[in-house]
């Protein structure tokens, strides 16, 4: 059931993702998305996860123990993941979660910025697969806004043959919900 971004996009990868896929969390924060990434790719597939915080992946490896499912974590800026991912990887993933901003509870200058969030998701496109979808979370404060419009400016150049961007609204939630972005590739 959709009742927020987050249970929004875990609907979008259950439809996307199966057994044996390879899937990248580039945000692992509290490791929820890195879970369901997991569950979805079971033990033939993998998922690479990417924090720069070191608190992150130790929540992260916790959580993933518990439900009995593996992931590759490393504490790296998610902008350098071409630098980290093996090399079979490129054009062989199926889907890539961004969750922007800072870890809940924790450090609010350690935050996505928009710089080195345009380069991951570069990156990211040249890791995706055919028919794979990278989805965003992208949050309306201040900070968050800015990196919302440079995504918007560069999703606009994507040539349309190649990839299809969308944007979500929750349209009767109060405040400022969460907007969700997906980009998926023909
Ligand atoms: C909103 S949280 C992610 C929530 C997470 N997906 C979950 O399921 O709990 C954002 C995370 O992005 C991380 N982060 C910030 N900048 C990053 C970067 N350049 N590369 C990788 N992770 C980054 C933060 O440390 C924080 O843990």
């Amino acid at each position: 059931m959709i009742i927020n971004a987050t249970s929004f996009v875990h609907t979008l990868l259950r439809a996307h993702l199966q057994h044996g896929n390879t899937a990248i969390d580039a945000t692992i924060g509290n490791g929820w998305d890195t879970v369901v990434l997991a569950e979805l790719v079971g033990n033939s597939g993998t998922v690479y996860g990417f924090d720069i915080q070191q608190v992150a992946l130790d929540v992260t490896n916790s959580r993933l123990r518990t439900a009995n499912y593996t992931a590759k974590l490393f504490i790296e800026n998610h902008a350098n993941m071409a630098n980290v991912l093996p090399q079979e990887c490129k054009g062989n993933v199926h889907a890539i979660t961004f969750n922007l901003g800072y870890l809940p509870g924790g450090d609010k200058c350690l935050t996505t910025t928009t710089e080195t969030t345009i380069e991951a998701l570069v990156c990211g496109l040249e890791m995706l697969a055919h028919r794979g979808i990278i989805t965003v979370v992208c949050y309306q404060h201040p900070e968050g806004i800015d990196e919302l419009q440079a995504i918007r400016r560069w999703l606009q150049q994507q040539p349309q043959d190649i990839v299809v961007c969308t944007e979500t609204h929750f349209l009767n939630q109060r405040g400022t919900p969460p907007i969700v972005v997906t980009i998926s590739k023909l």
